[in-house]
């Protein structure tokens, strides 16, 4: 049998691939690190601490109504259908239905199940609707998103199939107690250009545990609708579920906000399932793309939430569960900020949301990644900051001096991950 590599020799001709093809298999620093932190992940080195990915926390009480969903669905009539017939490209009905019942008596925002479709996780929602939204205009022209306040999420990074098809602005930063910081939206330097064809933001925002205030959220708002382009809050983190959220804030909807959620951070990621909330324009430009890229979204998240959603029992799971697990690590991981980095210049954005610690270290004697090296060597794994800032002035040195903590891992972890960073830092200053 002929394998592949027999024809790879360095003679043999080199795989021809299209702009498309070359653009997606190009190397870049986030999947670099994305390789480092699986094999970190994998040697099982006993000084490990993984404060690195972007995995949610496996909250033993949340896994077991996922599993006691899964083994109700396997016994049930419905699991032939779940398994074995594909949902229409808009995604599950019956799910649809359901929580489209459950957000307006949550929030009253009047919308139909002709308002959500689903996909294959947030990361397939953000394709479709940057690409659809930006990038070659039929008149020759091209559009871009704006991020309007950096850093943010970065797997909005490469997930354009044009290039430069991305913007974004540096924020305002205020300084508060007990060495912590929050960035502001910058209203003054926030010009939306023609080339704009939508905002966009992560609220809570990975990487910095920024929950944009009711306040800056309602301006932006006001601004996508007064320049005729659509918001779209990414909602990963947000209300209703998983709702790691730290404090009281409003989450908005009408027809020209489009609302980006998911089943990963509740616990799901392996289910693939992202939800978009739009009018019903954006909603069938949705089911079109999902219906000619994938067929159908995965049916499997949808089924086992659909009865979690219908009898309530979710808001048993994000209050009683999910919030308080994650109150609680950001109580531990601060309490060992302040015991180990008292001394230090740092501050730490203030964890509103989401389950990062994104720490400022500023006059850092050496780059964020240079940093990341370092702490490397000694099995420590925090993703340096550089990636975050897409598209902002690298010569702003705030750039090079952030690094994002995950705190949801065990405690020993992130205990003897901040000493060793602490430790590090006391040298490096
Ligand atoms: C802000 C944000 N948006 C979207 C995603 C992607 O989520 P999904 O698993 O639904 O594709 C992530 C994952 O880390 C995220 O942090």
């Amino acid at each position: 049998m002929l394998r592949y590599n027999q024809f790879n020799s360095a003679t043999d001709v080199a795989m021809k691939l299209s702009k498309f093809g070359q653009k997606f298999t190009r190397e870049s620093g986030i999947h670099q690190l994305m390789v480092d932190l699986e094999e970190a992940a994998a040697s099982q080195h006993p000084e490990l601490a993984m404060l690195g990915g972007g995995n949610p926390a496996s909250i033993p009480a949340a896994q077991q109504i996922f599993a006691n969903e899964m083994e109700s669905l396997l016994s049930s009539k419905g699991f032939g259908a779940t398994v074995g017939l594909y949902d229409g490209p808009q995604g599950a009905s019956e799910f649809r239905s359901v929580l489209c019942d459950y957000l307006n008596e949550k929030f009253d925002w009047g919308i139909k199940p002709t308002n959500i479709s689903l996909t294959n996780g947030s990361q397939n929602s953000f394709f479709y609707l940057f690409n659809a939204l930006a990038g070659d205009m039929p008149d020759g022209s091209r559009k871009r998103i704006l991020f309007p306040l950096a850093p943010e999420y970065v797997g909005y990074a490469d997930a354009g199939l044009a290039e430069d098809m991305f913007r974004s602005r540096r924020p305002k930063i205020e300084l508060l107690g007990r060495q912590q910081f929050k960035y502001r939206v910058d209203f003054d330097n926030l010009n939306i250009d023609d080339d704009i064809a939508a905002l966009c933001l992560s609220r809570p925002t990975n990487p910095t545990g920024n929950v944009v205030s009711n306040r800056e959220l309602e301006q932006l708002n006001q601004l996508a609708s007064a320049h005729d382009i659509p918001l779209i809050i990414d909602n990963a983190y947000g209300q209703p579920f998983p709702n790691i959220i730290h404090n009281e804030v409003v989450t908005p909807w009408h027809d020209n906000i489009i609302l980006c959620m998911s089943l990963s951070k509740l616990g799901l990621p392996g289910a693939r399932t992202g939800i978009v909330i739009a009018n019903q324009e954006i909603t069938q430009m949705m089911s079109s793309l999902s219906g000619i890229i994938t067929l159908a979204p995965n049916s499997v998240g949808a089924a086992l939430m659909t009865r979690v959603i219908k009898d309530g029992e979710i808001d048993h799971l994000t209050e009683e569960i999910i919030k308080p697990f994650y109150e609680a690590k950001l109580a531990t991981a601060l309490q060992l900020i302040d015991h180990h980095f008292k001394e230090l210049p740092i501050r730490i954005h203030r964890p509103d949301g989401a389950f990062f610690l994104w720490m400022w270290m500023d006059g850092l004697p050496i780059s964020s990644e240079a940093l990341y090296q370092r702490l490397k060597t000694k099995h420590v794994y925090a993703i340096p900051g550089e990636a975050f800032f897409m598209g902002i002035d690298p010569s702003w040195e705030h750039t090079r001096q952030c690094l994002r903590i995950n705190y949801a891992q065990s405690e020993e972890q992130v205990a003897r991950g901040l000493a060793a960073i602490s430790a590090m830092l006391k040298t490096l200053y």
